[in-house]
């Protein structure tokens, strides 16, 4: 069996938190935020949305795109580092019970902005193993109930949403995922993270923006050329760069190292700054709706996060449009 990308769905919280939301409260410029940044603004989830109802509204429209229904899904897996609950219940055992799926394995995958494409890895494992049929993956944050308002240097970086897909198994090797690389460095766990309940401390994100931004571009750009390498492909088989969307300047940084043409980079980080595992799928969906992604699309998949971890994927869409 081979692990085919037959959906994709978001949802996108309705509060536009612009640019003058943080000036009127720090010491900090619309200049200063986009110019090093490139985000004028980003979605803020309501107080009463958890990260799981967040995924929910994206999963709801991923499954009815793959002509699904909710019984059809054996194993439910949520990428977040903004849960529900720390430590249990699994955000995915709370999206499983909102969605009315019962006896069902459903389980968290923690690693920060690469969770969507270590998601995708874990989906097409099972499925090609066949163990599992249809996967629905999801990558949805709360954001905002991680960031520290307080600090300058982070806070304005970060958003809320949610993004989902369905992953089937299919007997044809046209449809194939192309192939998927993930890793981590634990050795560099310091330059992102939330101390939290082993130190007793307020469970805030931290970041050493400077040092994250080089390892970022030198990482994102060398996994990319790595598995086109490995698959003998160059960036003429691509018809979508989509890198994970941390800062404008780390994509366009990317991108032009890797000399991807424009109309081929991807870009929401300006709408919807970085909303870390749900990034991706965010701007997956973006293209689907505005019409950009058409069914036989190539997509390249380029992440990096706290961890450290990173991944890139080739993954061709197998949807149609609705
Ligand atoms: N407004 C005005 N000035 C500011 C602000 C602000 N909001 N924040 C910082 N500054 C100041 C700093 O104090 C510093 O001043 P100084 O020179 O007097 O010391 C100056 O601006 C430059 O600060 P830097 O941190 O060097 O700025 P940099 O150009 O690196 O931009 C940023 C910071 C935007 C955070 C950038 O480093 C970045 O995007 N890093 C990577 C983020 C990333 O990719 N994260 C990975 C994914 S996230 C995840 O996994 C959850």
């Amino acid at each position: 069996m081979y692990a085919s990308f037959k959906s994709i769905g978001a949802y996108i919280p309705k509060e536009i938190r612009g640019n003058d939301w943080f000036i009127s409260r720090m010491d900090t410029s619309d200049e200063w935020i986009t110019k090093r940044t490139g985000i004028s603004e980003r979605r803020i989830a309501r107080t009463d949305e958890l990260t799981s109802d967040l995924g929910v509204e994206a999963s709801k429209i991923a499954i009815s795109r793959a002509n699904l229904n909710a019984e059809d899904i054996d194993l439910i897996i949520c990428a977040t580092i903004s849960p529900d609950f720390y430590c249990m219940p699994s955000t995915a055992c709370v999206i499983s019970e909102k969605l009315g799926i019962s006896n069902v394995m459903a389980l968290d995958i923690s690693a920060a902005c690469t969770g969507f494409v270590y998601a995708l890895s874990v989906a097409k494992a099972f499925i090609e193993s066949g163990m599992k049929k249809n996967v629905l993956i999801i990558g949805s944050e709360k954001l905002s109930s991680i960031v520290d308002y307080t600090d300058r240097t982070t806070c304005m970086l970060f958003g809320d949403g949610a993004g989902a897909a369905i992953i089937s198994a299919t007997s044809n090797k046209d449809e194939a995922i192309t192939d998927i690389n993930c890793s981590s460095d634990g050795k560099q766990q310091d330059l992102l993270l939330t101390p939290g309940i082993q130190s007793g401390e307020a469970t805030f994100m931290q970041m050493k923006g400077n040092e994250t931004f080089k390892v970022a571009v030198k990482t994102l750009t060398s996994d990319v050329e790595m598995i086109l390498e490995r698959n003998s492909m160059t960036n003429e088989d691509i018809d979508l760069f989509i890198p994970h969307q941390a800062n404008y300047r780390i994509i366009k940084a990317v991108g032009d190292k890797l000399k991807f043409p424009d109309e081929k980079k991807v870009l929401t980080v300006h709408k919807y700054g970085n909303t870390s595992s749900a990034s991706i799928p965010m701007a997956i969906n973006d293209c689907y709706e505005s019409g950009r992604l058409k069914t036989g699309d190539m997509m390249l998949l380029d992440a990096f996060g706290g961890g450290l971890t990173w991944g890139s994927a080739l993954v061709k869409f197998c949807g149609t449009k609705d």
